[in-house]
């Protein structure tokens, strides 16, 4: 593959300092760092190349899924928006993102291009979502934070049963949050998930799980039972050793967490 031109990129928004690097190890990969972190990758060449491990799992539930209505809350690169729009002919997106300079950079720098099916809203995720009509969608994407954090408003029990009011009969609710062991914050997440919601399970890197470092743990919800040993195919030999546990308690520590079915 041909190594593609490319120019640093630097873009003060009006909320945070947006730029883009060159991925050194694919010719045509894009890091975008917002404020200094790496919040989204994207092959400008690929939209099916998913290089963070979290994006990777969460594929896999949209693969299982196949959603054909699919919210995103938080649009960074669109990353996620792309890959399911590319897998899932015919899908349609509605991304929200409230930093309006995020989305003119992934639209000049990072090859991203709306169009009816993937449409972006530029504002708070926490004020559109409460919009949308009852049972209009089949999966929604949390994927909205501010430095480490996922805004305080999209967490909040009122929230996410606007998220549950959204999703169809069989739908999903994939929450990606960023934590370290012994998980307190994706516990604090699960408990609220597991309040609007008969099926909560996490899916993580083993260490994390066992009690060691930081990482993604995205959290899954769903009124319907969740594909799970779908997802632990998926996820078995992920270079992140990433692994699904099922009926995350929300009190215990992370040594008594098993991979129970
Ligand atoms: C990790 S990036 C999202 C990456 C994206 N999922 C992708 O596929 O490329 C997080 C994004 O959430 C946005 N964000 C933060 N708070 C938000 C909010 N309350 N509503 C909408 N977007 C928000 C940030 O501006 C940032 O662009």
């Amino acid at each position: 593959m041909a190594r593609r031109a490319f120019t640093p990129v630097e873009v003060r928004t009006a909320l945070h300092v947006v730029r883009v690097e060159r991925d050194e190890r694919r010719p045509s990969g894009r890091f975008l760092l917002i404020d200094g972190r790496e919040s989204s990758h994207v092959d400008l060449d690929d939209p099916t190349h998913l290089e963070f491990g979290y994006m990777r799992r969460i594929a896999d539930v949209a693969d299982e899924l196949r959603p054909r209505d699919v919210v995103h809350l938080g649009g960074g690169a669109c990353t996620l928006a792309r890959y399911v729009a590319a897998t899932r002919r015919g899908s349609a997106h509605e991304v929200y993102e409230r930093d309006e300079g995020v989305l003119r950079v992934a639209r000049e720098h990072l090859g991203l291009r709306t169009h009816p099916k993937l449409r972006v809203r530029i504002g708070d995720a926490a004020a559109f979502l409460p919009r949308r009509a009852d049972g209009s969608a089949d999966m929604v994407v949390g994927d909205a934070f501010v430095g480490l954090h996922v805004p305080a408003a999209l967490t909040t029990p009122g929230f996410t049963e606007h998220v549950r009011r959204v999703l169809r009969a069989g739908g999903i609710y994939a929450l990606n949050v960023d934590d370290a062991a012994p998980l307190p914050v994706a516990r604090r997440h699960a408990a609220t998930l597991a309040a609007a919601f008969d099926h909560v399970a996490a899916v993580a890197p083993r260490p994390l799980l066992r009690g060691r470092g930081g990482g993604n743990v995205v959290l899954l919800a769903s009124a319907a039972p969740l594909p799970l040993d779908a997802l632990r195919r998926r996820a078995a030999g992920s270079v992140d050793r990433e692994e699904v546990v099922a009926g995350w308690p929300t009190e215990a520590g992370a040594a008594t967490l098993s991979n129970q079915a």
